[in-house]
């Protein structure tokens, strides 16, 4: 059995079309920890949302399979909870219902008291306190997507799904959002998996950051560690003498090498290579079994 939480193995998903297949990524093997907070970067259209779905149980792989706490993912689960990128709220529910149909169907033995409060109190984390009782058609897109965050955090699943949760807020809503998305997970030691395409905003939250390369045939090219000593504050982080080599690494990946290596293949094992910017040295070494007191390059097999 893996000893990753949830592993991605050999996951590949190709669309078909009367003209060409689109293979949208290839043979990707990359394992999550329990309780590690990933995020996901790559630029749009190389296959992040669709990665997504088939964590999710939405969208089935065409080869390769997703394994959570040792069973295969095969449809959606109250264990994984999803944030979309766009924000899909039963229209017909208010931001309560919305919210408290996740949680009574999470919480069966919960009283309606019980429900409503904890409901609430999600609501009121993401400032919406004001519109429990408001439709979606009657909110705007950031308050929909604060509804939407709301319910996934008040089932606290095992896995939390977030694709670009936060690319609707304004600056102030998001940095209270992110706070409280860092104190749930302390609390909770749930496993995150989340794209974005905010560079700080990966460095910020994140255990490990996972670099794509552009499709089609997209692959994980990197899997970058995040070595930044926890807790980190937004207005503080950007003083560690080691911010910097992270972003300019990751920044540096997305402007160039996301093109560079797009198409390319990876290794015959699939492998991912484990980066360290903030290690000195720019060796790659081959992970031979044998320890290595500081590299910068380790290649593994996530
Ligand atoms: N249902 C679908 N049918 C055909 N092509 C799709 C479908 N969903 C996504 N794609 C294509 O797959 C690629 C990856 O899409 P997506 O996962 O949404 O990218 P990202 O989230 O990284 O921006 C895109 O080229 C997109 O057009
Ligand atoms: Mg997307």
């Amino acid at each position: 059995m893996s000893k990753y939480f949830l592993s991605m193995e050999g996951l590949t998903k190709i669309f078909p079309s009367k003209e060409e297949d689109m293979v949208v990524f290839e043979n990707i093997n990359i394992g999550l920890n329990k309780g590690e907070f990933v995020c996901i970067i790559g630029h749009s259209g190389c296959g992040k949302s669709t990665i997504m779905n088939v964590l999710a149980g939405l969208d089935s792989p065409t080869s390769g399979s997703v394994i959570m706490d040792g069973h295969e993912v095969s449809g959606p689960s109250l264990d994984r909870g999803v944030v979309f990128q766009n924000y899909s709220l039963l229209p017909w529910l208010t931001a309560m219902q919305n919210v408290s149909f996740g949680v009574k169907a999470r919480c069966p033995d919960w009283t309606r008291e019980q429900v409503i409060a904890h409901s609430r109190k999600y609501l009121e984390m993401v400032g919406l306190e004001e519109s429990l009782n408001k439709k979606p058609a009657q909110l705007s897109g950031g308050m929909r997507q604060r509804v939407s965050i709301a319910r996934a955090f008040a089932t606290n699943p095992k896995l939390l799904l977030l694709d670009e949760p936060f690319g609707a807020l304004d600056a102030l809503t998001r940095g209270i959002i992110q706070d409280e998305l860092i104190k749930i997970w302390g609390e909770t030691q749930q496993t995150v998996f989340m794209i974005t395409h905010d560079v700080d905003e990966a460095i910020l939250l994140a255990d490990r950051v996972l670099l794509m390369t552009n499709g089609p045939k997209a692959r994980v090219a990197e899997s970058v560690l995040i070595n930044l000593p926890r807790p980190r504050k937004r207005d503080t982080v950007i003083d560690d003498p080691n911010y910097y080599k992270i972003r300019n690494h990751l920044v540096h990946f997305l402007v160039k090498r996301s093109e560079e290596l797009s198409g390319s293949v990876s290794d015959e094992d699939g492998g991912t290579i484990v980066i360290d910017p903030t290690k000195d040295t720019s060796t790659k070494v081959e992970n031979t079994g044998e320890q290595d007191t500081n590299p910068q390059y380790e290649r593994v097999a996530l």
